[in-house]
């Protein structure tokens, strides 16, 4: 790779509409720009795995020097991935996991983790007792199952049976999705306590619902993802209570991509760390979760 003629890295992002996604692109850009020797190609799926599907193929064809993905969904993205790999392309997955780790590298935070967090968060918040809501992501992507189990671990309903889940549905990390499914929580359920989503669009679309029906002070609402001028911001302005920060890789993953060009061994996996952002520590940058 030189400047005149720079490796290329082939970057697939499975829904570039959704803030946390338009972070990860500018995150790569940004790093890869400092480095004339490579140059991406961005495709966006546009939240659909077949497309995706399709566009990873086409960099296989086009002979990219590496891949990089965070693929929309596990199951029809594993096959595709393992393929370019096995076919001698370097692949780097970020964010969502897949079935198997048929790739180079995976870079993401411990979605179990942050689950455990949240869950721990609102088992303490409300004393023991209380209704919840939990809004899931995309229940066919890995963080979603896994902000799922892990937040049910954190809460520990056995050493709490004051708490319970009342209502539970798959937003598919989508802002008007998680609007809906909070105004059919919210016409069942008389009293609501705490509403758990699994990403921070998911959390405000339940906040303009409770607000809708004059409910949002009856609530607090978690969150997850802390962009600085998204969930950060909610929890400034007293819309969130909590999120916690769900870091894009994009910088890393560059710096990897770096170094499997230049013929360096990488590790198989790299577990980026998480900060929870209150009222209290917002304004000074979070509190790192060991
Ligand atoms: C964006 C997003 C984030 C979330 C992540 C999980 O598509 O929904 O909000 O944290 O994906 O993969």
């Amino acid at each position: 790779g030189t400047p005149e003629d720079p490796y290329v890295v082939g970057m697939s992002q499975c829904n570039l509409g959704e803030p946390w996604r338009a972070q990860m692109n500018d995150d790569v850009r940004k790093a890869a720009e400092k480095h004339p020797n490579i140059k991406v190609i961005f495709k966006d799926a546009q939240n659909d795995s077949l497309v995706q599907r399709s566009q990873l193929e086409e960099f296989v064809n086009q002979g990219v020097d590496v891949i990089l993905i965070s693929p929309k969904e596990a199951a029809p993205l594993t096959e595709p991935v393992a393929k370019a790999f096995h076919g001698g392309i370097p692949v780097i997955v970020l964010d969502r996991a897949l079935l198997k780790e048929e790739y180079t590298s995976f870079i993401g935070a411990d979605n179990v983790k942050i689950g455990r967090e949240a869950g721990k968060w609102v088992a303490e918040t409300l004393g023991g007792k209380g209704n919840i809501v939990e809004l899931k992501g995309l229940m066919t992507s890995v963080p979603g199952q896994d902000r799922h189990r892990g937040f049910l671990e954190g809460l520990d309903v056995k050493a709490h049976p004051g708490i319970k889940v009342v209502f539970e549905a798959d937003m598919q990390w989508l802002e008007p999705n998680a609007r809906k499914e909070m105004e059919s929580a919210l016409a069942r359920q008389p009293k609501v306590d705490v509403v758990y989503a699994h990403n921070d669009p998911g959390a405000h679309g339940a906040y303009l619902a409770a607000k809708q029906v004059g409910r949002e002070k009856q609530m607090k609402f978690v969150g997850i993802d802390a962009l600085p001028q998204e969930g950060v911001q909610y929890v400034k302005d007293g819309i969130l209570s909590v999120t916690f920060q769900y870091p894009t890789g994009g910088t890393e993953a560059v710096d990897m991509a770096l170094k499997v060009l230049a013929g360096e061994t990488v590790p198989k996996k790299v577990t980026l760390a998480t900060k929870v952002f209150t009222h209290d520590n917002a304004a000074t940058g979070g509190q790192a979760i060991p």
